[in-house]
């Protein structure tokens, strides 16, 4: 992603598409997200900060931990995405969530005193992670406490790596320049924060104490390569925004082309992608 403004655009361009397919997020993440929030201990009558929220499916699930008496504060690069989220939570009943648009990277809410801060698959987006994790650490009051997921690396992540390599291709067979965003493992990209020891340096950099960080399979389950790859085609903000520049018929075979790869993961029934997440928590200091 060039900008932040970029990025908000992408997701903007990526938000029904994520909504509409939170019936496959949802069992992929849910397991795990809810260990996230243990990590984080949220408790009733918390108030907690939930960063790059996206349409809200952990929000909502936050919300209910805190109950009526406490809060959440949903944030977002994108106010499309975040009008989702919104919208999802009032028609679930959750009067307790409100939303700010706003860069995890700049989210002016130093001394703001959260209990617990969450950011589920958001924080590899950020081109400068340290900004967004000590951004983060400073919202929190002190032994606050921070759980996030991010992609682990593109070796682990073989599914998303022959996307992006098929999209690649395919921008450079229609000669549109590859440029940096390119690589799903460049700063701010898809798996930038996967490389072994990263996550767990910069938390550490960024000011936080008890730091931990694990890996986590989370095998991602479609009908069929087809139903994945209509997944990433209208909610995979980084490809969409890859294959965008290329004319309708161009887009239309590196999709093709993506999902004759990704065939190989066909179970009896169905598909299975082999994906493997990080999930770290961390502390913030007296
Ligand atoms: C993969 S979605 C995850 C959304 C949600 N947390 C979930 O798990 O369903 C990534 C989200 O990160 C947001 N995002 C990307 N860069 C961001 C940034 N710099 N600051 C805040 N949010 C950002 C996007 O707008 C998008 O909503």
């Amino acid at each position: 992603m060039s900008s932040a403004a970029d990025c908000a655009r992408s997701w903007d361009a990526a938000a029904a598409g994520w909504n509409h397919h939170s019936t496959l997020i949802r069992p992929w993440l849910q397991g795990i997200t809810q260990t996230m929030l243990d990590d984080a201990r949220i408790a009733p009558g918390m108030r907690v900060l939930d960063v790059a929220a996206g349409a809200g499916d952990q929000t909502l699930d936050i919300a209910r931990r805190v109950g009526p008496h406490g809060r959440v504060v949903a944030t977002d690069l994108s106010p499309g995405i975040l009008a989702l989220a919104q919208a999802n939570a009032a028609a679930a009943g959750l009067a307790q969530v409100s939303t700010q648009v706003s860069d995890a990277q700049a989210l002016g809410l130093a001394g703001a005193g959260f209990d617990a801060a969450i950011c589920r698959l958001g924080l590899m987006f950020c081109s400068a992670p340290l900004m967004a994790l000590s951004s983060i650490r400073l919202a929190l009051r002190p032994h606050g406490r921070f759980s996030a997921l991010v992609f682990g690396p593109p070796e682990r992540n073989p599914c998303l790596r022959i996307a992006f390599a098929a999209a690649r291709k395919h921008r450079q067979l229609a000669g549109a320049e590859t440029g940096r965003s390119a690589s799903p493992d460049d700063a701010g990209a898809l798996m930038s924060l996967g490389k072994p020891g990263l996550l767990h340096e910069l938390l550490v950099d960024a000011g936080f104490a008890d730091v931990a960080v694990r890996s986590v399979p989370a095998p991602f389950f479609a009908s069929s390569a087809a139903h994945y790859v209509d997944f990433l085609r209208s909610s995979a903000s980084p490809l969409m925004a890859l294959l965008q520049p290329l004319a309708q018929s161009e887009q239309q075979a590196a999709w093709s082309d993506m999902t004759e790869h990704l065939r190989k993961f066909d179970i009896p029934g169905g598909w299975r992608g082999p994906n493997q997440l990080l999930q770290c928590t961390a502390v913030s200091p007296a």
